[in-house]
């Protein structure tokens, strides 16, 4: 089934998740699927899931050989064209600034920002010759910054500036930019988060978390099991779209959470930030810091 009349699509940290769900969707819908793995275990896993023959690459993004390896991987197989480029690869970080070690910002940036540049970088050349399109993962959290998620935040508010920066100035060329916001989506990423702040909670001094715990207690019920996830696929249907509508859309919203999300981000700051607290607090279960000063901060 595979052959070079395929339209090519390569998308990155397709091991797991949403990634995942977007290079099978990908393949079942006739695409020649360049699937980026940093596991080669991972890579075999997702051909035998395949339908049509995926080809996994091993794409570290924040690795510039293993970029520039893939890529010609992709153009030795494609004549040297590239009808999508998926930018899904991502971490998440979550917890007060305070807490979170700034190396792990810097990490963070490296994938979800830099590596995404690098990436889209290092294929335009194989994009702009098949006039194709760029596709990037970006999030709820790069619409509305909620307090807790200052990094993550910033790297997703980043994915935004680059998706509007390249989207004028490919135009050109014909290669079309667009950003898929999801809100809660099922993947392993929420296990990782929770791993993640665990091991940074246990190595903060006890007076930050006591200082931080309203919020650190408001984070756990929000954003640690939040309710009505969606599946992935609902992600791989918007992505699908942007790759194969006459008229794909600037910014496809996931769910209804970066629907309110853009609603309250258009508001007068002081206004969406009464809000935003509002929702913080609703139900908050856990009244034990009602001594501490900062809870006052993040109550309606
Ligand atoms: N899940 C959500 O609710 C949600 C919501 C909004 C946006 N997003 C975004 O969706 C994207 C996918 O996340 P997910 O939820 O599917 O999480 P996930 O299951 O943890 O998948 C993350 C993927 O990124 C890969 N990755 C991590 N570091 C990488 C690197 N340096 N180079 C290349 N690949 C790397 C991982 O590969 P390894 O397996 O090798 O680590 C994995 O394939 C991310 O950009 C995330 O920010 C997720």
């Amino acid at each position: 089934m595979t052959n070079e009349a395929q339209p090519a699509v390569a998308v990155t940290g397709a091991s797991t998740g949403i990634g995942k769900t977007i290079a099978l969707a990908l393949d079942a819908n006739g695409f020649r699927v360049f699937a980026g793995v940093r596991k080669e275990a991972d890579g075999l896993a997702l051909g035998r899931e395949a339908r049509h023959g995926l080809t996994p690459v091993l794409l570290d993004v924040t690795d510039e050989s293993a970029i520039g390896r893939a890529v010609e991987t992709v153009a030795a197989q494609t004549q040297g064209q590239l009808h999508g480029l998926v930018n899904n690869a991502g971490v998440g970080l979550g917890g007060p600034l305070e807490l979170v070690p700034i190396t792990k910002t810097r990490e963070l940036f490296e994938v979800n920002v830099i590596g995404l540049l690098a990436a889209t970088k290092a294929f335009l050349p194989l994009l702009r010759k098949a006039r194709g399109r760029v596709v990037n993962i970006g999030s709820l959290a790069g619409i509305l910054a909620m307090p807790g998620a200052s990094s993550y935040a910033a790297s997703k508010f980043a994915v935004e500036a680059i998706t509007d920066s390249l989207r004028l100035e490919l135009e050109p060329f014909g290669v079309e930019v667009t950003i898929v916001d999801p809100g809660a989506i099922e993947s392993a990423l929420w296990e990782k988060g929770r791993a993640q702040k665990k091991a940074i909670f246990e190595a903060a001094p006890k007076e930050l978390m006591d200082l931080y715990a309203p919020l650190i207690e408001i984070g756990k019920r929000l954003g640690e099991q939040p309710r009505g996830m969606l599946p992935a696929s609902r992600v791989a249907d918007e992505v699908l779209h942007a790759l194969t509508s006459k008229k794909p859309r600037v910014r496809y919203l996931v769910g209804p959470g970066p629907k309110k999300a853009s609603r309250l981000a258009r508001l007068p700051v002081r206004l969406r930030d009464s809000l935003v607290r509002r929702f913080m607090s609703s139900g908050v279960a856990h009244q034990a810091h009602k001594a501490d000063p900062t809870e006052r901060r993040f109550s309606a």
